[in-house]
């Protein structure tokens, strides 16, 4: 038996939190080890819908769930969505809910800074443009933990050294706050405001890498719950239009604080297609009727943001990619209904740039904004797969795809999933079994 790893094998949004939520009933524990509430992650429970941004998808099945260092944490969305998902029936204490002590907090400054840089970018003549950011404060709040600087959850118990981090903190952001023309931040309040809800925040934290080395010790089951995706990543997504923390699995461990041999078994979410939300590169994007129609039986609307996602065909070469790049074991297959009824369905298998073959996606900014997809058309079916549970159910062409592109992305499917319901997945292979 190993831990299992649940990570984003294109650009987020490919099913993570419906498949942890499923692979959660053989888990003890379910682990987030990056991003913030940029993330939307939806299930789907007896018709019931649950969005989590920042809280582990096992938190819904009353599974103990804990929030790593490597998460940044607004404190006042996360006191949000507890009391949102209590709202809906799901039991959150101080005994299923930990969180890192050492993890850095985003600060109502934060967001404000991401969204002024965001105004200014679109509004620069040159650049690179917007990055469509979720307008969070992920990226500045990352850069503040990197640059040493980070409120973290443990200062929070602290008055004399919140405040002198605090004072350290803006003599860095009242100067770029200055040069954005956006009114200065007042200590003093900014200290009221943390101090008001530590002792809301306090009671969940904990040094959660030695309950994690006890967990390990007693044989329970990790489950790690990735955001964003691959192509997301910091060092290797498609840089700049990326989010600022790593994506890719072995981030797991650094983020919880545990070593890589815990990580076990790495599963990949992916769609049956492509999708992005905000702004880069994205070759297969279909900006016809099928992107339209792809669009529409997906719902392809940002949980967070609402804004509209970009769509496309599946890109064989991405996701091949991000099987090298993360070190998956195994795809879990999403949204695979949304194809039905497609007389042709297309799979991008190579790139071509400038009558050149490529099969990956390099990393130089106008490579990838030029590369242009190599097409193998595969035919589609006419029946239904929405809500299949078993692969006897799938018409044969479904079934074909399926194996198509488990020879292009060299990365066998363990999971299929049929519907936005938790119950609507077709397990070929046991993730925990390896
Ligand atoms: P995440 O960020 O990776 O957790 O994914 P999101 O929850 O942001 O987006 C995935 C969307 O697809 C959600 O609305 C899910 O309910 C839905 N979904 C997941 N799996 C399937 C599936 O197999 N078929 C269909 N039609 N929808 C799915
Ligand atoms: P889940 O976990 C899809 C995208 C944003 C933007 C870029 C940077 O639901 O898959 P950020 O606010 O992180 O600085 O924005 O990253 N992005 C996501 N796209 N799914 C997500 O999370 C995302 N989180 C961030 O749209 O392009
Ligand atoms: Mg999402």
């Amino acid at each position: 038996m190993t831990n299992v790893a649940v990570v984003g094998a294109q650009w987020g949004d490919e099913g993570k939190g419906k498949i942890v939520d499923w692979l959660s009933v053989r888990a003890d524990v379910v682990v987030r080890f990056q991003g913030g509430h940029n993330a939307g992650h939806t299930l789907v429970i007896d018709g019931e819908t649950y969005r989590l941004s920042l809280l582990p998808s096992g938190v819904v099945r009353g599974k103990l769930s804990i929030i790593g260092n490597g998460v940044v944490i607004d404190p006042w969305a996360l006191l949000e969505e507890i009391e949102r998902l209590r709202g809906q029936g799901v039991a959150i204490t101080t005994e299923n809910l930990r969180i890192a002590e050492n993890a850095p907090l985003i600060l109502p400054l934060h967001g404000e800074l991401d969204r002024a840089r965001e105004q200014a970018r679109a509004q620069m003549e040159g650049g690179t443009g917007r990055i469509g950011t979720t307008g969070r404060g992920i990226g500045p709040a990352y850069e503040d933990k990197v640059a040493r600087r980070a409120i973290r959850v443990a200062d929070l118990a602290d008055r004399a050294v919140l405040e002198a981090k605090i004072e350290e903190l803006l003599l860095h952001h009242n100067a770029l706050r200055r040069g954005f023309g956006i009114p200065e931040v007042d200590p003093a309040e900014l200290r009221d405001r943390l101090l008001a809800i530590a002792p809301k925040i306090l009671p969940f934290a904990e040094p959660v890498w030695m309950r994690l080395a006890e967990l390990r010790r007693a044989g329970r089951r990790i489950l790690f719950e990735g955001a964003q995706g691959a192509m997301l990543d910091v060092d290797h997504g498609t840089y700049p239009f990326v989010t600022s923390s790593n994506t890719l699995a072995a981030q797991a461990a650094l983020g919880s604080g545990t070593g890589p041999d815990t990580v076990g078994y790495v599963l990949g979410i992916c769609k049956a297609y492509t999708t992005r939300v905000g702004a880069g590169p994205f070759p297969t994007e279909l900006h016809d009727e099928i992107g339209q129609r792809l669009g529409e039986r997906g719902r392809e609307f940002g949980t967070v943001t609402g804004r509209r996602r970009r769509c496309g065909w599946f890109d064989a070469v991405l996701v091949r990619q991000a099987v090298k790049l993360g070190g998956i074991d195994g795809l879990a297959l999403t949204k695979l209904d949304v194809l039905d009824g497609f007389d042709t369905i297309k799979v991008c298998t190579a790139y071509n740039l400038g009558g050149q073959l490529l099969h990956h996606l390099p990393a130089g900014l106008s490579a990838q904004a030029n590369v242009r997809p190599v097409y193998e058309e595969l035919e589609g079916w006419r029946e239904s797969t929405r809500g299949a549970r078993s692969f006897a159910e799938l018409p044969a062409n479904a079934v074909k795809f399926i194996k198509r592109l488990e020879e292009l992305v060299e990365c066998p499917v363990a999971l299929l999933s049929t519907s936005p319901d938790r119950e609507d997945t077709i397990l070929v292979h046991d993730p925990f079994a390896d």
